[in-house]
């Protein structure tokens, strides 16, 4: 949801530097992008739409100055146009600010200064801050002192990157509720809303914690509180290298993330050291709870029944957004897991502050530093490595992964840890499925509705398979527990909608393929996803997409979510749109 940068270099113009930064946040908003720099005065380049096109006509030379901010957004307030886009100025423009969050207070604060005389340009939360900064600085306070007064005015969430003709040369950051770092150069320091936005330039950053400020000049930065307090703060070592973060040959990130996957769940496995010593600081449960939003609810439910399954230990699965309104009955025997690749969305966090005061946390996430990481009681780290495509793939697995390690763990069995370990060869053997399903994309491209089926492991499967094509497709998919098709969905089945049935091997095998007659009785098209040797299932498809007869449902999720995502990442590329940018969408949820 939007991502800011501010930098302050000392040799070099900012504007490029700039540029090239905010291009590594665009799956956090590609509404508008927008750079200010500042020489004598404040320039400002900004326009609605994606990066590539802002480019077509910019002129670099028009943004002069070592330091300066950029955006780009996600809109929440105010349509996706130019004069929305930030960065926002106050009266006199000699104050510009970048803002990812949300001012829930900003319709008062905005009165208060439309009555003092105020021109407002936009229709965002964020033009209330620069000029709020001006009522402080015309009172004769310092940006750094006006900017602290600001944060004391303001409910809602906040990262902001500031700078004023007034002080050139300087950038402040300050954060609430909306992540924010500091990378750390030679001569050189930036602002960003994540570590991509920095790796080109430096792998030491400082992880902001809320009501922070970071001060930026050319000569050194400062962290303090909102008191004025000059604080210390550990500076961390990115293991992540610039590459990660780039196509690297691919056509999309998704493509190259979903080709990572194999390597992905290799690097959560390496975790399994790091999961028993979590493990070992638990007391006996008597219940697990999973909290998590999207695909992280998806692997979620496959938590549900690796533990019920395994470790006999009661599991609920709870959309976090819903999570208020049901956590009455949690109490100190329960453990609450919160699923997150970002560790930033807002819905999951807000759940784990109140997890917090009535059980015990965990947070399984792939961003390090990130704010689940410091809030959770216990943390395990996915180490999937950056994710640049708005539709999680290789960072899924990776959850998946240390579920299940937590699960085997657990329980005690882990002979079955020798199973686990075979499933990045399995996922290799899944990924040459992808001339295959080219082709099937091709055939299905212009279908208007979709169902995916599967029962018990597979159930998580087909909601995420659903998922994946709703949100880089455009076309409608239904995920649905297969066995519940007769209550209600097969009245909507007929030859135009095609039913992707995942049935590996297992106690859940025959009813799918009853579900699947069932269908096929409707006249739909059968994609089916099954083991190679199933024959039943091969006749009775249109469609088939085989597997390793030694898969069975328990392991399934892992290899048979591959030919779902290259489904949907080829139906999308097919019907020319951006897999990697989806409409509406942004990576990172930071707005309830
Ligand atoms: C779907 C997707 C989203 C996220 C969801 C939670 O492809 O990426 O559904 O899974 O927004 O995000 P995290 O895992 O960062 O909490």
């Amino acid at each position: 949801m939007c991502g800011i940068v501010g930098c302050v270099l000392k040799d070099d113009e900012a504007a490029p530097v700039l540029l090239e930064c905010v291009g590594k946040l665009e799956y956090r908003g590609y509404d508008s992008v927008g750079i200010a720099t500042s020489a004598s005065d404040i320039k400002i380049i900004k326009d609605q739409g994606k990066i590539d096109k802002y480019k077509e006509n910019l002129d670099l030379k028009e943004l002069p100055g070592k330091s300066g901010i950029a955006h780009v957004r996600w809109a929440t307030h105010g349509s996706p146009t130019k004069e929305n886009a930030h960065p926002h100025t106050d009266c006199k423009n000699r104050i510009a600010v970048v803002h990812n969050g949300i001012i829930e207070n900003f319709k008062e604060l905005k009165t208060e200064l439309l009555n003092s005389g105020h021109k407002f340009t936009s229709q965002t939360d964020t033009e209330i801050i620069p000029h709020l900064i001006e009522e402080y600085m015309d009172e004769g306070q310092d940006l750094e002192g006006a900017i602290r007064s600001v944060t004391r005015r303001l409910i809602g969430s906040y990262a902001l990157a500031v700078m004023s003709t007034d002080e050139p040369g300087k950038i402040i950051g300050v954060r609430k509720e909306s992540p924010l770092i500091v990378g750390l150069g030679e001569d050189e320091y930036f602002l960003a809303s994540d570590v991509p936005a920095v790796l080109n330039h430096t792998n030491q950053v400082i992880y902001l914690d809320n009501k922070e400020m970071a001060i930026l000049d050319g000569n050194d930065v400062i962290i303090k509180n909102l008191d004025g307090d000059v604080i210390s703060k550990e500076v961390h070592t990115i293991e992540w290298t610039p590459d990660m973060a780039e196509k690297t040959g691919y056509n999309h990130f998704m493509l190259k993330e979903i080709h990572e996957q194999p390597d992905a769940v290799k690097n959560t496995l390496m975790e399994e050291k790091e999961i028993r010593n979590v493990i070992e600081k638990f007391p006996k449960f008597s219940k697990i709870c999973f909290v998590a939003c999207g695909t992280s609810y998806h692997a979620s439910l496959v938590g549900k029944y690796l533990f019920e399954t395994l470790v006999g230990i009661p599991t609920d699965v709870i959309l976090a957004s819903e999570f208020e309104y049901t956590s009455g009955a949690l109490d100190k025997d329960t453990l609450v897991i919160f699923i997150s690749q970002s560790g930033e969305t807002a819905d999951t966090l807000k759940a784990l502050k109140i997890a917090n005061r009535k059980s015990h946390t965990l947070a399984i996430v792939n961003v390090v530093g990130s704010t689940a990481t410091r809030e959770a009681e216990h943390v395990i780290f996915t180490r999937a490595g950056p994710e640049i495509g708005v539709a999680a793939t290789k960072t899924y697995v990776s959850q998946l992964t240390a579920i299940y390690l937590m699960a085997i763990l657990m329980s005690g069995k882990e002979e079955l840890l020798q199973t686990l370990e075979k499933m990045p060869d399995y996922m290799e053997e899944a990924l040459k499925s992808e001339e295959q399903i080219k082709e099937i994309a091709g055939k299905y491209k212009d279908t208007t509705d979709f169902f995916f089926i599967g029962r018990g492991f597979s159930y998580p499967t087909a909601m995420e398979g659903a998922l994946k094509l709703k949100e880089i497709t455009y076309i409608h998919g239904e995920g649905y527990a297969a066995g519940e098709l007769k209550h209600g969905p097969l009245a909507l089945i007929d030859e135009e909608v095609p039913v992707v049935a995942v049935t590996p091997p297992g106690s859940s095998h025959d009813k799918t393929l009853s579900n699947v007659e069932e269908v096929k009785a409707r006249f739909a098209h059968v994609i089916a996803l099954g083991s190679h040797d199933d024959d039943v299932l091969k006749s009775d498809s249109d469609e088939f997409i085989g597997f390793p007869d030694e898969i069975n449902e328990m392991f399934s999720p892992l290899p048979y979510v591959i030919p779902m995502q290259l489904l949907s990442y080829y139906i999308s590329v097919e019907r020319g749109l951006d897999p990697d940018k989806p409409k509406n969408l942004a990576k990172c949820v930071t707005v309830e």
